[in-house]
């Protein structure tokens, strides 16, 4: 089965072709990501119409060349997956539009697809993919969950953040140290110049038992570490350096008390934050010292894609599941 995905949530229109013929990453046989970034730079963070639009300008484009890239021909798609939700309701309207009009007119299942389930799936296009149970940690802009995976479909929440997620902190504190939207990548970036320690921020929430997360703090002791500093070039790094260091322990540190709980050694990663290479290098190093396993995606697969989409809703409809009878309709909120 060939599965085209589409993904419009939020600032990304994400498309890819899965072949459910293949295995590993030979069973994406096209993926292509626009990024409308430098749209909405100039505004500091995402504006939702303009997304919209964008979404409307680069959806149909971007299907023709995947599709050209695939070497497949429109009338060789089996199935259309699309994500349904959550994210900016007009983005998603955009691409559950195009995906659920393409079905109906090839005569063809469509299957909304939850984007955070999608994220979560990402690392199992892999050639040894893990098998459940695992451990899920979704980092993104949106969500800082951990889920414990029982079986494919069945999840487990096992902790969330109770304020900012992880990627809004990078992005929050980029901005404060006047770094451009969206800062979380520029921020790492720096961080690799930084002065291990030269800035210690504290590891939240780490000194009581429990797996959920708070961000929104740490936000305000770089804010009056970074008022209180010279600001030079260096000092920027050292405080990057000191706030992706407390972000990473602090994530390392409820993975290793939620394989605990969950009783499993495997770990996957997953979302923006998951491109993030001292994260990627420190669960590592969690893993191995724990004789256990953690699998990311490779990082274009982190951030929002279709290749995600496709995938997640291949094992759906392989499941039975199809969203073809009912309207157009998208779920902006979605636990
Ligand atoms: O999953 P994603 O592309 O979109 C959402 O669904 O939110 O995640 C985007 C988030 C942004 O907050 C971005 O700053 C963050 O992931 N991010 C990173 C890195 N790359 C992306 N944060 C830290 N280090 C990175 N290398
Ligand atoms: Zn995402």
């Amino acid at each position: 089965m060939k599965v085209l995905g589409i993904e419009s949530s939020c600032d990304e229109t994400g498309v890819a072709v899965y072949d459910t013929a293949l295995n590993g990453p030979d069973a994406l046989r096209a993926h292509a990501v626009y990024s409308q970034i430098a749209l909405h730079a100039q505004y500091g963070g995402v504006v939702p119409e303009l997304a919209s639009r964008d979404h409307v300008r680069k959806t149909l484009p971007l299907i023709r060349q995947t599709l050209a890239e695939a070497g497949i021909g429109v009338d060789e798609i089996d199935a259309v997956a699309y994500t349904a939700g959550p994210g900016l309701v007009g983005a998603l309207m955009v691409g559950a539009g195009v995906a659920r009009s393409m079905a109906w007119a090839l005569d063809v299942p469509a299957i909304g697809v939850h984007h955070m389930e999608g994220h979560l799936l990402a690392p199992l296009m892999d050639v040894d993919p893990p098998e459940p149970p695992f451990v899920a940690l979704l980092v993104s802009g949106g969500h800082t969950q951990l889920v414990a995976v029982d079986r494919i479909g069945q999840y487990r929440l096992l902790g969330e953040t109770l304020d900012d997620a992880a990627g809004e902190a990078f992005d929050k504190t980029a901005k404060l140290m006047g770094l451009p939207y969206p800062g979380g990548p520029q921020l790492a970036k720096l961080a690799e110049n930084g002065t291990p320690g030269a800035f210690k921020f504290a590891r939240p929430m780490t000194d009581r038992p429990g797996l959920d997360f708070s961000f929104s703090g740490l936000k305000t002791q770089v804010l009056l570490a970074w008022r209180a500093s010279d600001q030079s070039e260096q000092t920027m790094a050292d405080i990057a350096r000191g706030f992706e260091d407390a972000v990473v322990e602090t994530l390392a540190i409820k993975c290793g008390r939620a394989l605990d709980e969950a009783g499993c050694d495997t770990l996957i990663v997953a979302g923006g934050v998951g491109a993030n290479k001292r994260l990627r290098a420190r669960l590592q190093e969690m893993a191995h010292k724990r004789g256990g396993r953690v699998c990311f995606p490779p990082p274009a697969l982190c951030t929002d894609n279709g290749a995600m989409i496709a995938f997640a809703g291949a094992l759906r409809l392989q499941a039975g599941q199809r969203n073809d009878n009912d309207a157009i309709a998208v779920t902006p909120r979605w636990d």
